[in-house]
């Protein structure tokens, strides 16, 4: 693979401090439209010189339409382990290469699930807030569910949820999952149904990525099935729970308590979740560390040199593996 020295690198929303801080390593141009009043113009007048799009957004929706616009497009690398925005399979079959950037935030986003959950079962937000509201001067703080003796049952096994896992057991949680396969040399319980697993548990931990099949797979049946001790911790991404369904089996105590990173239409919060005192919300901020980030950002134009010098890059997603 040949890249011309003229190779033009766009970025598709504003980056972040650290991708602005990296991507001045790269020996090419880069149009950064975001410093304009009018970007779509740049863009518009660059689109066909355009070789590569770093995207730092999970906003912006890379579908056909999209694409069709830089007909010289040859690499998407995006800011995030999630590409649910990028329509990948249709990338593949242009020969644009998607890359990600796994690994790097798994920890970070492992220790945020294992902070939201205790957060909701412990309800440290409430007691924070009964703290600095003087209250506990006049009543003690009322009890909170626990930890102990729950099992958690993790929906989707990947990278994510084995490093949630590794934690929850460290807790002292019985540990079962969900996927679409059961996983070689894992010793916990596999349940190839969702519902289940629902059954069977009482902590629903929300670690699969987000695409058509996984759409709404947390739905009025599921949230039932898990019951009145029910609690759900999602840090993957918001589609994969209905969320109407999510509020009313709040609302109705069908369900504990639920701890959210992610929501359908970020960033858009439901007033329904907000008045909910059975919820912990929190602003998609599952790799939102500094390491982390300064990671990714690193990543994603580590994926730009490669690809640059010719090279594959490092971490394309599996539907461009076969180019
Ligand atoms: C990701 O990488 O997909 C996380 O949600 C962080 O944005």
């Amino acid at each position: 693979m040949t890249i011309p020295p003229e190779a033009v690198i766009l970025l598709s929303s504003p980056p972040t401090a650290f991708v602005r801080e990296e991507i001045t390593s790269l020996q090419t141009q880069i149009i950064n439209p975001w410093t304009s009043d009018n970007p779509e113009t740049i863009i518009a007048s660059a689109a066909s010189r355009v070789r590569a799009i770093i995207n730092c957004s999970s906003r912006v929706n890379i579908d056909t339409d999209y694409m069709n616009r830089f007909p010289n497009l040859s690499l998407i690398s995006n800011h995030g382990v999630g590409y649910d925005n990028i329509d990948a399979v249709e990338a593949a079959r242009r020969g644009i290469i998607v890359t990600n950037t796994p690994d790097v935030l798994t920890e970070d986003v492992a220790d945020l699930a294992m902070a939201l959950l205790l957060a909701t079962v412990r309800l440290i937000p409430q007691a924070d807030q009964f703290v600095r509201q003087e209250r506990w001067l006049k009543a003690p703080f009322p009890l909170s569910g626990s930890l102990q003796g729950r099992t958690m049952g993790i929906v989707g096994l990947g990278r994510i949820g084995h490093a949630v896992a590794f934690r929850a057991k460290a807790f002292g949680l019985h540990i079962t999952y969900h996927g679409r396969h059961r996983q070689a040399k894992v010793d916990y319980s596999y349940h190839p149904d969702l519902l289940t697993m629902a059954k069977d548990c009482d902590t629903l931990m929300v670690t699969a990525p987000a695409t058509d099949a996984t759409r709404h797979m947390i739905n009025e049946s599921i949230l039932k099935a898990l019951g009145p001790a029910g609690v759900i911790i999602n840090v993957s991404r918001g589609s994969l729970i209905d969320q109407d369904a999510l509020i009313s089996a709040l609302s109705s105590g069908t369900i504990f308590a639920a701890g959210l990173d992610v929501y359908e239409d970020e960033p858009n919060v439901p007033k329904a979740l907000i008045d909910l005192d059975n919820t912990v919300l929190l602003p998609h901020i599952g790799s939102a560390t500094l390491p982390t980030r300064k990671a990714m950002a690193r990543l994603v134009v580590d994926n730009v040199e490669a690809w640059l010098s010719g090279h594959s890059p490092l971490t394309p997603v599996p539907e461009c593996l076969g180019l």
